[in-house]
């Protein structure tokens, strides 16, 4: 149950919870089914897939290994060849007086933000999974998603842990992410909570710990997010099995909604990598970061926003969205420079293939 600001008010520790519960309000039903039948072939697949698939985050992982945040962080390349590295030859660059110690430090509180998003986002992937539960009206998407619940749960652990335990600090929630999920949560709408969370949100989420666990080289961050990501893969595929199917019923004013939707949660997800909240703990004001990356535009950045949108696209294109209507997805998708991403595999077909449990139980 969330908690209302009346109920937290008649609290006696109302300041302690008010700092650590964040209500979301929303109506929405709860839709039992008699409908027992199992029908939905490659939703059952899914679903045993990801029974024989679970793993036990304190058995499976290492947590004994010693993890130097610095070491860590510096495998970024912060400040050098990453895409933060333009900030440091701009004229009268706001970070002009940092030298090394500062750009470590800056790294650091950057793979810090990053874990901390991931974390965040994760719980947000729990609630919306456990609303899925009851909202949506076929037996077989049901079962699939209470096996999505027990997975965010040990994600929301995972991190949770690592962040604690291994970096020894956490960042608080991005604004851009917040909203968004506050947004995702708010609407009564079943496919909105799938669109918003198992397509954007969980398909943004798995490039981006793609691109993590193939720059680190600390062994346990390494496979932690090689398991993540085994499990986002069945959650993003969950998102487009379930809406493929929906998608073809409805009309082109409704679809529509669905397109710009989308195109909403890409724009504020792409805002939340500019990571406002480690140039604030910096002292920087994180507008003049973004100005001055938005005027310089450096490849790395360029290639690091269009990355984010390899999964996102061709599940969008799966799902009839791009070309909905007269197209309207594809030339906002073509304007941002990302459209080429829509022949790419898209994470229906992908999921088995990135079974890393599967994978390491079979060597086992
Ligand atoms: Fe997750
Ligand atoms: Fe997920």
């Amino acid at each position: 149950m969330t908690l209302t600001d009346d109920q937290l008010d008649a609290s006696p520790n109302v300041s302690a919870q008010r700092d650590t519960v964040h209500a979301v309000r929303s109506e929405f039903d709860s839709l039992f089914t008699w409908d027992y039948e199992r029908s939905r072939l490659p939703l059952i697949k899914l679903y045993e897939k990801a029974k024989t698939s679970q793993w036990n985050a304190t058995t499976d992982l290492d947590w004994s290994v010693d993890v130097d945040p610095e070491r860590v962080a510096s495998e970024l390349g912060i400040g050098t060849s990453d895409r933060f590295g333009a900030l440091r030859d701009y004229p009268n660059s706001p970070v002009a007086k940092f030298g090394d110690r500062e750009w470590l430090e800056v790294a650091v509180n950057l793979q810090t933000s990053l874990l901390s998003q991931f974390l965040h986002g994760e719980q947000g992937a729990l609630l919306c999974t456990a609303r899925i539960v009851e909202t949506v009206p076929w037996i077989d998407a049901k079962y699939y998603a209470a096996t999505q619940v027990m997975d965010e749960a040990r994600h929301v652990e995972v991190f949770a842990r690592y962040l604690d335990e291994k970096m020894g600090r956490e960042f608080r929630i991005n604004d851009n992410l917040k909203s968004l999920l506050d947004d995702i949560l708010a609407d009564d709408r079943w496919d909105i909570t799938y669109l918003g969370m198992q397509i954007m949100v969980e398909g943004l989420a798995l490039a981006a710990f793609g691109m993590m666990h193939m720059i680190t080289t600390e062994p346990l961050l390494k496979k932690l997010l090689r398991y993540v990501m085994s499990d986002e893969a069945r959650h993003v595929a969950f998102g487009v099995l379930s809406l493929q199917e929906y998608y073809r019923e409805l009309t082109a004013p409704e679809l529509r909604e669905r397109q710009e939707f989308a195109f909403d949660c890409a724009a504020r997800l792409q805002r939340r990598f500019m990571q406002a909240e480690v140039w604030e703990r910096m002292g920087i004001d994180p507008q003049e970061v973004a100005r001055i990356l938005d005027e310089v535009n450096p490849p790395a950045q360029q290639q690091f926003q269009t990355l984010l949108f390899s999964k996102i696209v061709p599940n969008c294109k799966k799902l009839g969205l791009i070309d909905a209507g007269d197209g309207w997805l594809r030339e906002r998708f073509t304007d941002i420079g990302v459209i080429q991403f829509e022949d790419w595999v898209d994470t229906g077909e992908e999921y088995t293939m990135l079974d890393e449990v599967a994978k390491d139980r079979e060597v086992a």
